[in-house]
């Protein structure tokens, strides 16, 4: 029998912590506790920590904890009475009438009122598409794409009719108030007071939350009119940001197959699941938000997103990227070919095709750059805008070592510099600022190899000595050149500084060569010249080999030829490794 003057404590008795917790964190048994990825934080390694004897649960990560009811009302956000409310009508232990306060009491009524209404008018729309005459343009639309009767009623999809007031004088007969219908969503205010039908002539696709209670309503137009979709706007229940459409009919099956599928519309959602893939969800449209991801990784930590392969797919992937990283998710993509979507996909190829496909997708950071590539001309300008997209993704990846390793992927697959991704992250390099630095590397490519050491030598003097004692003169062809560099050095060494080195240039084109120089911004960022050097002597080395392999081989000496050819190798090899 309940004491229901403790209704509190018989619920927690009732409800215990790891089956309900369970239902939205994936848990493990770990020695006296259970653990799982925390769904207040972000996380990639778990430190969300539930105790079953204490049925308390606590973050090591973000601190958070307390008991049933504190997880309730966190993960739903609720009010203590609602959740109370909530768990007590799940373990069925009856409630004596709650004595909150005025304000907390209105705020639940309200927010059932607003579950109410939506149930009343999911039903209205749902009979006029079953049963009503005025609903056969939804049930002649369903059957144009091919919508079961089983897949309508299991999603309560409806039809609303083309009047300003058909939903209106329904709830009119409800008794229900239309200010009600309004905060709702489902009515909208006229300009001269009243209300209207917010959905007219649509399909209509109720959203349930994970107790299967409608929050809200998408509404689709049966043609090609615009808009396509009206949606219901955020309400004290609706948020559009953390609800998935089918969550709540996938949850089970997502964490069954360890893999959930992420599609953007309704029709696509409902389609695949016609067609027996059941752990599929969808994203409404709007881009992904880490809450989503956070509760999609209570079932899994594996996804595979289907984005569009146009420019806003590739950049809503993009986007997405980093908060799976932070979320610890893996995701992949898939892009259905011919530009098809997953609803006209399987309708036309069946789920097998489909299936197969999904085991083809790629991981979201492959999939980025091979789009970006393929569609951007690979020259600066691509290399820049392209640069430029990843680098606040990239800043926003948490883990320093998860970062680097994009980093070294990301130059690999497009040739700029590491040093260069890296100092942009570093200083938060803006788009300008790192064109600067790329035309500063296409300057290299322009000049040469005689201007580009003479370009190094020139904004850094300290590296002189360096190369003072090195042949240098075998890597520099032009004469001019020559002449400059020795002035360089003779100078440098006797005064410690570049000062009036025109004055010691005899030719005119010499002194032009210097000028140019001097005003050229450098070509090599600071952090690159250690390389350049290296680059250089490397390049003073293999000249050297070559010349003395010329030198054997008219000789005819071969067996220094053949201690010079290996010496050459090698030499290739590790200019290649570093
Ligand atoms: P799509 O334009 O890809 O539509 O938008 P769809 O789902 O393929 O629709 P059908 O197949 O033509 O019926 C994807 C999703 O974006 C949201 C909807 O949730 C839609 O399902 N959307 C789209 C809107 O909310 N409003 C719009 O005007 C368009
Ligand atoms: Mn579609």
């Amino acid at each position: 029998m309940a004491d229901l003057s403790n209704p509190k404590e018989e619920v927690k008795k009732a409800a215990d912590i790891i089956e309900v917790i369970g239902q939205y964190v994936q848990l493990k048994k770990r020695g006296q506790n259970y653990i799982g990825l925390c769904p207040f934080h972000s996380e990639r390694s778990p430190s969300f920590t539930v105790n079953q004897d204490k049925q308390i649960y606590h973050c090591f990560g973000c601190g958070r904890g307390g008991d049933v009811f504190t997880f309730w009302m966190e993960y739903h956000n609720l009010s203590f009475p609602q959740s109370l409310k909530d768990l007590a009508e799940r373990y069925n232990i009856p409630l004596p009438r709650d004595r909150d306060s005025f304000a907390e009491r209105k705020k639940t009524e309200l927010k059932e009122l607003l579950y109410k209404i939506n149930d009343l008018a999911g039903s209205y729309f749902h009979n006029i598409l079953v049963k009503s005459d005025n609903g056969r343009p939804g049930r002649d639309y369903f059957s144009g794409r091919h919508l079961s009767q089983e897949t309508i009623s299991a999603f309560r999809l409806g039809y609303a009719i083309r009047k300003w007031d058909g939903l209106i004088n329904y709830l009119g007969s409800k008794n229900i108030s239309l200010d009600i219908g309004a905060k709702a969503g489902l009515l909208a205010p006229k300009k001269g007071g009243g209300y209207y039908d917010r959905f007219r002539d649509r399909i209509i696709f109720p959203i349930f939350d994970l107790n299967h209670q409608i929050i809200g309503f998408g509404g689709r137009i049966l043609d090609d009119s615009l808009p396509k979709y009206i949606n219901s706007p955020e309400t004290p229940i609706y948020h559009k940001g953390n609800c998935l459409y089918g969550l709540d009919s996938a949850f089970k099956n997502i964490r069954e197959r360890g893999l959930a599928i992420i599609v953007e519309g309704y029709m696509d959602m409902l389609v695949l699941r016609q067609h027996g893939i059941s752990n599929v969800v969808a994203t409404l449209g709007t881009a992904l938000t880490s809450d989503q991801i956070r509760r999609l990784k209570g079932y899994t930590k594996d996804v595979v997103v289907l984005f569009d392969p146009d420019d806003p797919g590739r950049e809503a992937a993009l986007k997405s990227f980093p908060l799976f990283l932070n979320e610890g998710v893996s995701a992949k993509v898939l892009v259905l070919p011919g530009g098809e979507d997953p609803d006209s996909f399987v309708n036309r190829y069946g789920s097998e095709k489909f299936k197969e496909l999904l085991k083809g997708a790629a991981p979201i950071f492959d999939f980025y750059m091979d789009q970006a590539l393929a569609h951007m001309d690979i020259g600066v300008d691509g290399k820049i805008k392209i640069l430029g997209e990843v680098l606040p993704i990239f800043m926003d990846v948490e883990q320093e070592a998860t970062r680097s390793l994009y980093v070294h992927r990301f130059s690999e697959k497009t040739g700029i510099n590491e040093a260069i991704v890296q100092e942009g992250l570093r200083h938060k390099t803006n788009a300008s600022q790192l064109k600067d630095r790329f035309y500063s590397a296409q300057d290299l490519r322009k000049y040469g190899s005689d201007l580009q050491f003479l370009n190094l030598l020139v904004h850094y003097p300290e590296r002189i000595d360096h190369f003072r004692d090195q042949e240098w003169e075998l890597i520099v062809s032009d004469p001019e050149i020559v002449k400059i560099i020795r002035v360089l050095m003779e100078k440098f060494t006797l005064e410690g500084k570049l000062d009036r080195i025109e004055e010691f240039l005899d030719s005119p084109v010499a002194k032009e060569q210097f000028r140019v120089m001097l005003m050229s911004k450098p070509f090599y960022a600071e952090e690159l010249v250690s390389q350049a050097v290296r680059e250089f002597e490397e390049k003073i080395a293999r000249v050297k080999i070559s010349k003395s392999i010329r030198k054997a081989s008219s000789e005819g000496d071969i067996e220094m030829l053949n201690r010079l050819i290996k010496a050459k190798q090698d030499l290739e090899l590790d200019s290649k490794r570093t």
